[in-house]
């Protein structure tokens, strides 16, 4: 197929890229480099042997994404492009809805115009809230998301909903994922975050490369196996394959589908802590801190309707997640930057 992947330069889209590529199917990028780097793209080459057509382009920006989708003839959207810090949206709500609610309906009406009706979305499972059900499966009500970039992955997902009840020729796949960590084995791409990491995995490598002096564990008074806030732990690349599956329900055109992506485990923070000091090795110091503004106690999924419809599960285990987070982190210390 060809696949335009819009964010591709980022973290779960370049591994995307590189499984689309490896099932042999034709990628177009676009991204507007706001939270990555191209060199991302280079390495993507270097894994799979296969260059990667890049357009730096804002999403919001009609008249250049009307001459790509116009230029090639897609027949589906992979859309990652988005801001994505939950913090950041608190301070600057309006910056969130109009980069990814106002720049995915602009991709929606550039699509619409010529007829790629093809779509597969990055949603996430903040959508759940405080869930009500554990494990939660797609049928779970969604819940209120407590910052603005959880209720901008909602409100798409509305809009989609919407779109698609207009006009049964939409294929609207959405994807709701878990947590995802770990890196390409190859060491050659991986997860590259701004300045102090938001997310338990890359603060973790960050502490075992030297650059911060030990992890801040928010909270150890939840109701869990060791007080420590529980999570479903994915690996980007079985993510990333999970998008190759989803175009299966694209081609047998399905209408509009939401599929929760994760391992149907979880795993505490202080257990991830260990697993990746057994992975690799090393020692984590950290310090127990209170809870983080806006958190949940417990969220995992259940993992089987992937299964069933889609034929994809989650092959890798936390061990591999650890050891594939350190060998990019390591090889790596500063990102793409050399
Ligand atoms: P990322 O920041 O690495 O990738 C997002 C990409 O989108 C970046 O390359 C960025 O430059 C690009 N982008 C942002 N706004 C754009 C715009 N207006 N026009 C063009 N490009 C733009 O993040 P990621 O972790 O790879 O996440 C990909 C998607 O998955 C996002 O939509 C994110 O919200 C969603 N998601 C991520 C997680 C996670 O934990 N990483 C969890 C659930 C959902
Ligand atoms: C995991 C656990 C923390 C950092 C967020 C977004 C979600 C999705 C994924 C999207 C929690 C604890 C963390 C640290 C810690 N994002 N923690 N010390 O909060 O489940 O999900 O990222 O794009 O929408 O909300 O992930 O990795 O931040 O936290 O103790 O320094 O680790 O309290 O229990 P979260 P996370």
């Amino acid at each position: 197929m060809n696949i335009l992947v819009t964010g591709g330069s980022g973290y779960i889209g370049s591994h995307t890229v590189v499984e689309l590529q490896n099932a042999g199917h034709n990628v177009v990028v676009v991204d507007n480099l706001s939270n990555s780097n191209e060199k991302s793209l280079k390495r993507v080459a270097e894994i799979t042997g296969k260059n990667v057509d890049f357009y730096e382009i804002d999403i919001r920006d009609f008249n250049a994404l009307d001459s790509i989708v116009g230029k090639y003839h897609f027949d589906c959207c992979i859309h990652f492009a988005g801001l994505k810090a939950v913090g950041e949206s608190v301070q600057k709500p309006l910056e969130y809805y109009d980069n990814n609610v106002c720049g995915t309906v602009n991709l929606l009406k550039v699509l619409q115009k010529h007829n790629c009706k093809n779509i597969i979305f990055s949603s996430s499972a903040c959508v759940y809230g405080d869930p009500k059900i554990i494990p939660i499966s797609e049928d779970c009500p969604k819940g209120n998301c407590t910052n603005p970039y959880g209720q901008t992955k909602s409100m798409i997902e509305d809009i989609m909903i919407d779109l698609q009840k207009s006009d049964s020729n939409w294929n609207i796949v959405l994807l709701r994922y878990f947590n995802p960590i770990g890196a390409h084995s190859s060491g050659k791409i991986g997860e590259n975050p701004n300045g102090i990491p938001n997310n338990l995995m890359p603060y973790i490598t960050q502490v075992a490369v030297g650059k911060r002096e030990k992890l801040n564990v928010f909270g150890n008074d939840y109701d869990t196996v060791d007080g420590t806030g529980v999570r479903d732990y994915i690996h980007v690349v079985d993510l990333a394959r999970g998008h190759v599956c989803a175009l299966q329900a694209i081609e047998k055109k399905c209408g509009l589908e939401i599929f929760n992506l994760g391992t149907g485990h979880g795993y505490s923070v202080l257990e991830v802590v260990h697993a990746f000091e057994t992975a690799n090795d090393l020692k984590i110091p950290y310090v127990i801190q209170p809870r983080r503004t806006g958190d949940v106690a417990v969220c995992y999924s259940d993992a089987s309707k992937a299964e069933k419809v889609l034929n994809w599960r989650a092959e890798f285990d936390l061990q591999d997640m650890c050891r594939d987070s350190w060998n990019w982190q390591k090889n790596n210390p500063n990102g793409y930057d050399d």
